[in-house]
């Protein structure tokens, strides 16, 4: 038994050192150390020994096992760092590293953000509507006569079905006036559509924000107020602010607002940004109508709406010269606007 164990770890201790990678050093192991392994068929024999011969045989199978388990640790440990070896010299340290561009906001979204924040502290929540509108959201409950120019089809997409790509985002006034009850105070951001002639200040779509704010005793002073702090907020405070009386079918009295700022081109120059009004009547009758209620009982409730293209607004702040820059994806003038 003894000539057999000192074989077998001379044996073993050979095969270790001439295993050449791991998987050939992993059939190693399993000969000798597995099952049916010599080393574990000596320690089944172990049982076969008279009493006398047992401890020192013991033994004597216990240093062999501990040398190979450890010729086994250690020759597995070369070869593993071995192959790791070989696999990063496949790498090489010195090429330059890959560089990752970081994206940036698109300059509207970035001030939509903007604007969205600033309406936001003043407790104007999000809202939302579809860009295929039907004429009485887009029109009619704005109190748009049919003979309006902006419904002509010159000026308007109409789909084969009458509905139509809306041409402003009031449509999004109407349908939170159908859906909820005053207090109504609601930011509405995006896509309107118009048949223009695409130049450098004209897109077929382009972004717009509406406002509306629906309840008891609202007056013209808040609108004032509200958008007056909305442009010193997003141009600074020297921002003055112009309300110039203009037209439009849903709201009475209506404004064309004029800002004036450094930040704007400096200076002395009134630039047109928006147009607002106080809600006119004739919209509550529609949407009362349409309700089958007086949730806008006009002896009640007072609003006002305002609305903004974020292009136009955008150009100015930025002094991009051309709209159609917005869109052209070109990544040299989208990455000068880091946010
Ligand atoms: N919807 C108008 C436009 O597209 C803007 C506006 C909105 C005017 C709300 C008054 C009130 O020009």
């Amino acid at each position: 038994m003894r000539e057999e164990l000192t074989a077998l770890r001379e044996q073993a201790l050979r095969d270790i050192a001439g295993a050449a990678d791991l998987s050939s050093l992993e059939l190693v192991r399993v000969a000798i150390t597995g099952r049916s392994g010599g080393l574990t068929r000596a320690g089944e024999q172990m049982r076969h020994l008279s009493k006398e011969e047992r401890p020192e045989i013991g033994k004597l199978l216990h240093e062999v096992r501990t040398a190979i388990l450890g010729a086994l640790e250690v020759r597995g440990a070369e070869l593993s760092a071995a192959a790791e070896e070989a696999e990063l010299s496949q790498i090489d340290p010195t090429l330059p590293g890959v560089a990752r561009t970081v994206g940036s906001l698109h300059p509207l979204q970035h001030l939509q953000r903007r604007a969205v924040e600033i309406f936001r502290r003043m407790g104007f929540s999000l809202a939302e509507g579809p860009d295929i509108e039907t004429e009485w959201h887009c029109f009619d409950a704005l109190n748009t006569p049919p003979d309006h120019p902006a419904r002509n089809d010159q000026d308007t997409f109409y789909l084969p079905d009458g509905r139509l790509l809306r041409t402003h985002t009031s449509s999004v006034q109407i349908r939170t006036m159908e859906r909820e009850t005053p207090p109504i105070r609601i930011i509405a951001p995006g896509a309107a559509y118009r048949r223009d002639e695409v130049d450098a200040t004209h897109l077929a779509q382009f972004t717009q924000m509406e406002g509306l704010y629906v309840d008891e005793g609202v007056t013209l002073g808040d609108l004032k107020g509200t958008l007056e702090f909305f442009f010193r907020e997003l141009f600074g405070s020297d921002t003055k602010v112009r309300f110039r009386p203009h037209f439009f079918p849903f709201t009475e009295p209506s404004y064309e607002i004029d800002v004036r700022a450094a930040a704007l081109g400096g200076g002395e120059r009134w630039l047109e940004l928006a147009g607002c009004g106080m809600v006119d009547p004739a919209v509550f009758a529609q949407i009362n109508d349409r309700r089958g209620d007086k949730a806008f009982d006009p002896d009640k409730v007072t609003g006002f709406a305002f609305g903004f293209g974020l292009e136009r607004l955008a150009m100015i702040l930025y002094g991009v010269p051309d709209i159609r820059m917005f869109v052209e994806n070109d990544q040299r003038f989208l990455g000068q606007f880091v946010s």
